[in-house]
């Protein structure tokens, strides 16, 4: 008999399409693994609690994240796309999970604390937070449950997912010590590019921000936003610089496959100078070369839409057999079987 492959879940919140900060960040990253082990890609749709007034939004965004992921080069044939909702044992599980989760660990939890945060109005003390779903405050829990629901070994994520994880870890001992060892201690794994800068120079490439190049752009939409970046204090064509200081190396150091050549260009701005046009033309071609393939199988799959139904069907129909199976285990460790005859 073959041996089991270990498992990895990991999942991404269905709220619009994917950029570049998500290729280096997870994608580059998955796309790897994804030969090597045995693996679950959910996309997380009872987590999207803050676009409850766009119910449209969500449901066109799951079809848009898959459509990513294929044009991206996931294989569904090996890998498994899972729609969160359509395996509703995820619900199941994270409600016996809440058994065992202490609520300090939600209150002292730093992601989620920064995000509730910002979506009540930050600079409204009376509203702060106000508008925070219970969903929304719960959701580290349904991550937990989507993680153990497949008893996962490894869930690569990024930086800013680490405490989610951790309470994973820890719910996953507390119900392994009190009820019974079913659940492997999951490690998290963070990409090469745990978080990229957006072309604003703001902190993070994010879609709320509007500061992306995203997986669906043309050609000439990439060297549109390139030529419009950000790309350090001021400062003239022959004059150095600061590689620190100019994003446009953040994103060199992020796509482009000849690192001797970007070393290269760093030392001779810091010497010399180099103009930024030549530093964004060279990074308009490098992502250009990165998402042209992208483009390539996007095109067959947007002309043939069914493949994107049949890859998110398949594979959420493969996580439901091993949904049910932990469910069975959880079940019957906590000896729920009420009718039975005894
Ligand atoms: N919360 C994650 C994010 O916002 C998405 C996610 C949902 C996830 N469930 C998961 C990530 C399980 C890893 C494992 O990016």
């Amino acid at each position: 008999m073959q041996f089991e492959r270990r498992r990895i879940l990991t999942g991404i919140r269905p709220t619009g399409p994917l950029h570049v900060g998500h290729y280096a960040g997870a994608l580059e990253n998955w796309i790897k693994l994804q030969r090597e082990y045995d693996c679950y890609f959910l996309i997380a749709d009872y987590q999207v609690s803050d676009f409850a007034s766009d119910l449209p939004r969500v449901r066109n965004a799951v079809r848009e994240v898959a459509l990513d992921w294929l044009a991206a080069g996931l294989d569904p044939s090996g890998a498994s796309f899972v729609i969160e909702s359509m395996v509703p044992e995820h619900a199941e599980l994270m409600t016996w999970l809440a058994w065992y989760t202490p609520i300090g660990m939600l209150e002292r939890n730093p992601t989620l604390k920064a995000e509730m945060e910002a979506i009540g109005d930050p600079g409204d003390a009376a509203t702060k937070g106000k508008s925070v779903s219970v969903a929304f405050y719960i959701y580290p829990m349904m991550q937990a449950a989507n993680i153990l629901l497949f008893r996962s070994h490894l869930v690569p994520v990024g930086e800013d997912q680490l405490p989610h994880v951790e309470l994973t870890r820890e719910v996953a001992r507390r119900f392994n010590r009190d009820v019974k060892a079913i659940f492997p201690e999951p490690e998290a794994l963070t990409g090469r590019v745990p978080r990229l800068v957006g072309i604003d120079g703001g902190a993070k490439m994010s879609k709320s921000l509007g500061n992306t190049i995203d997986l669906t752009d043309s050609a000439e939409t990439v060297a549109r936003k390139v030529r419009g970046m950000y790309a350090g204090p001021p400062r003239g064509a022959k004059e150095s610089g600061t590689v620190a200081e100019n994003p446009v190396f953040a994103y060199l150091d992020a796509f482009d496959p000849d690192v001797a050549q970007v070393m290269h260009l760093k030392q001779r701005y810091e010497r010399t100078g180099v103009s930024n046009k030549e530093l964004k033309d060279r990074l308009t071609r490098v992502l250009n070369e990165l998402l042209e393939p992208m483009r390539d199988r996007r095109a067959k799959y947007d002309a043939n839409p069914s493949l994107v139904r049949d890859a998110l069907e398949q594979g959420t129909q493969r996580a439901r057999a091993i949904a049910k199976e932990t469910m069975a285990m959880v079940r019957d460790a906590l000896d729920l079987d009420y009718f039975r005859k005894r």
